[in-house]
């Protein structure tokens, strides 16, 4: 069993918890992911590592609220305790040689992404981090990607919070004044990265994206996270989560990801009565 060591609510939908799992702490790195489930009839929830204490032996995850199981895990409190918490799995984020990065975070992607600037700003890399929330409800860790960027750009769709627009607009701004990125390394919705490849493009500027389909066993077996990337089937748990974002197909990608939203619908009405539409 993992317990629950800490618990914060970050806005009105996303959650961080510090979870005690010395193993996994011991071995995780940026980029990875750990599989858990709530209880022992739950779903399995794939999270990317958001941080690590390798001394307190916590792994520190940050999810979204959407559906039925991160509803259950949400409920969960300072504590509790879960019943699995696999990993990490997939492949750590690769920054041997990166002297001048640009970070992209969108909404709750910026919890995976953090760690991942955390690491290159560690490593001596030039970090500009650009990350961009609907509105300034919704900002997360603003003080955490200050903290590891040698620049910071804050976005909001509806203009609420720092500059009005999304991430694209700021990444093409800074590339077309003259940065040299080594990287983009972009996390987020599907669609935003699927955007910000099609800005760093023209430019030939590699781009990393960081996938999360839908994951079931997490070790390359069911073929749940499978991807199409540049023109090969790819499993996001063994081959990923991070891959070349000129290659990925994300139209396959976003039409896959709605196949569960019915179900998820159906399960989140039996979780939580707020759901319910009378
Ligand atoms: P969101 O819809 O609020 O978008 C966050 C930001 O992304 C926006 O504010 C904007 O700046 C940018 N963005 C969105 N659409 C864009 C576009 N067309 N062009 C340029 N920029 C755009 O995001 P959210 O609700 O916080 O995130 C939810 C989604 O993120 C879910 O679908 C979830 O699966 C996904 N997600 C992905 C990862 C990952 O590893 N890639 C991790 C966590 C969540
Ligand atoms: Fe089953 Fe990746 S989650 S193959």
């Amino acid at each position: 069993m993992y317990r629950i060591v800490r618990k914060k609510v970050l806005n009105s939908s996303v959650i961080m918890m510090d979870i005690e799992a010395p193993y996994v702490a011991r071995k995780a790195q940026a980029g990875q992911f750990i599989i858990l489930r709530a209880d022992s009839e739950g779903e399995r929830i794939p999270l990317t590592v958001a941080g690590y204490d390798r001394e307190e032996g916590t792994v520190k995850i940050i999810f979204q609220t959407v559906g039925a199981s991160t509803m259950k895990l949400g409920a969960l409190s300072e504590g509790d305790f879960i019943p699995d918490f696999a990993g990490p799995l997939g492949r750590a984020t690769e920054t041997e040689g990166l002297k001048k990065v640009a970070v992209v975070g969108g909404g709750v992607g910026c919890a995976i992404a953090l760690p991942v600037a955390e690491k290159l700003h560690s490593e001596g890399c030039e970090v500009h981090s650009i990350i961009g929330f609907r509105n300034r409800d919704l900002v997360i860790l603003e003080d955490e990607f200050r903290a590891c960027s040698d620049k910071l750009i804050m976005v909001t769709d509806d203009g609420s919070y720092g500059e009005k627009g999304v991430v694209t607009s700021p990444l093409k701004a800074l590339i077309d004044s003259g940065e040299k990125y080594d990287r983009i390394i972009a996390i987020g919705p599907l669609v935003m990265m699927k955007f910000v490849v099609a800005t760093a493009k023209p430019y030939g500027i590699p781009t990393v994206v960081s996938m999360n389909p839908i994951m079931i066993d997490g070790t390359g077996m069911c073929g749940g996270c499978r991807l199409t990337v540049g023109g090969k089937t790819k499993f996001a748990c063994v081959d990923g989560p991070e891959f070349d974002g000129y290659l990925v197909d994300f139209d396959e990608a976003m039409e896959r990801s709605t196949m569960y939203h019915s179900h998820e619908a159906a399960e989140r009405e039996k979780v939580c009565n707020l759901f319910k539409q009378n």
